[in-house]
């Protein structure tokens, strides 16, 4: 099969287009026949092997995963000995962490889910990682609650775009903040209020908030106080900088305004369940661009801008 592989940290031009050996699945796994992909900035961190102390999981002096990628979706093609709930010719979605950069990928159970009907293979394979973050960070981390007043910071990229629209299922009242190009995109995902970053110093600006949710990662703890007037909750999920992160951390552990940090992860339960917004009509995928398989590294690089409106998506076959 065709598959990007590596056999070195670096940028997206240690990716290399090769031939590669397709999986067999194992008993409790599922071989799926992929059709569309998306990006992340995991990819990237995990192409580059940073933040350093990421090396420990992923490889201290090489990495350990040679194909990369994490969110697809695709065709069941073989099933292992152990696997009821799906069959071959099915349609589903997930992301199973590595292995998806090929045209095949052997997935375990809970790394996979039925694919939305409405959606396209495209739609669907932005839903992993960045769905499951948003979901887990607004019901399990930040505990929302109908009625609170939740500020989302870098509300317009692909966890951003989907915590906006499910901390209104889950009936906040929602605050974004992106840049004054994504102000109109924000309020057609539902939005109530947007704060434009670019005009407004959100290191300066009060706020008497319940949950602030940082997806970008550049809130201090100091930032957190004041825009919950001291008393309100936190959820960290992305980072800009190491300082920044530890700092927001401890003061999340010790001050009055409690903040927590998480990694998503993969579960059947979550899978179907944002399969089902999405079927419902109250989810929906932005995709800024489309890409084409032998353009990964290029997707890559443009995601590291940290700009996307939503999603990238790449077309397998
Ligand atoms: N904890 C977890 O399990 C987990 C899972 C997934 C992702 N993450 C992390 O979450 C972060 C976001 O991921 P993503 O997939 O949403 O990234 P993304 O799709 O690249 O989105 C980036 C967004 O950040 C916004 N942004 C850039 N500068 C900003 C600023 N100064 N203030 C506020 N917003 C700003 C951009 O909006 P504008 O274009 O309007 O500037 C853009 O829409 C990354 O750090 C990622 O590593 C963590």
């Amino acid at each position: 099969m065709k598959a990007f592989i590596r056999h070195q940290y670096g940028g997206p031009e240690v990716l290399q287009l090769s031939q590669y050996e397709k999986p067999t699945p194992a008993d409790d796994e599922i071989l799926v026949k992929i059709k569309a992909l998306s990006v992340n900035p995991m990819e990237w961190h995990i192409l580059r092997g940073e933040p350093y102390f990421a090396r420990l999981t992923v490889g201290l002096l090489s990495p350990k995963h040679k194909i990369i990628g994490s969110d697809y979706s695709g065709i069941v093609e073989t099933v292992g000995k152990n696997i009821v709930d799906f069959k071959p010719g099915d349609e589903v979605f997930g992301e199973p962490f590595h292995g998806s950069f090929a045209e095949y990928n052997a997935v375990k159970i809970g790394m996979i889910g039925h694919k939305p009907k409405n959606a396209s293979f495209e739609e669907a394979a932005c839903l992993g990682v960045a769905g499951l973050t948003a979901l887990q960070g607004i019901r399990d981390q930040g505990k929302i609650r109908p009625g609170e007043k939740v500020l989302i910071n870098g509300c317009s990229g692909g966890v951003g775009h989907f915590a906006v629209q499910i901390a209104k299922i889950f009936g906040a009242v929602v605050t974004g903040v992106c840049s004054s190009r994504n102000v109109e995109f924000v309020k057609s995902l539902g939005a109530d209020e947007v704060i434009d970053y670019t005009k407004t110093n959100m290191h300066q600006h009060r706020g008497n908030f319940d949950v602030v949710i940082d997806v970008h990662g550049n809130l201090k703890y100091s930032d957190f106080k004041n825009l919950t007037n001291n008393s309100g909750r936190g959820v960290l999920i992305g980072f800009t900088t190491m300082s920044n992160m530890m700092g927001a951390m401890i003061g999340g552990i010790f001050g009055k305004v409690k903040l927590k940090s998480f990694t998503a992860a993969s579960n059947a339960t979550d899978l179907a369940q944002l399969s089902k917004y999405v079927e419902d009509g109250i989810l929906k995928v932005n995709i800024d661009s489309t890409y084409t398989f032998e353009q990964i590294p290029d997707a890559i690089t443009y995601i590291e801008k940290m700009h996307t409106r939503g999603k990238v998506a790449i077309t397998v076959s």
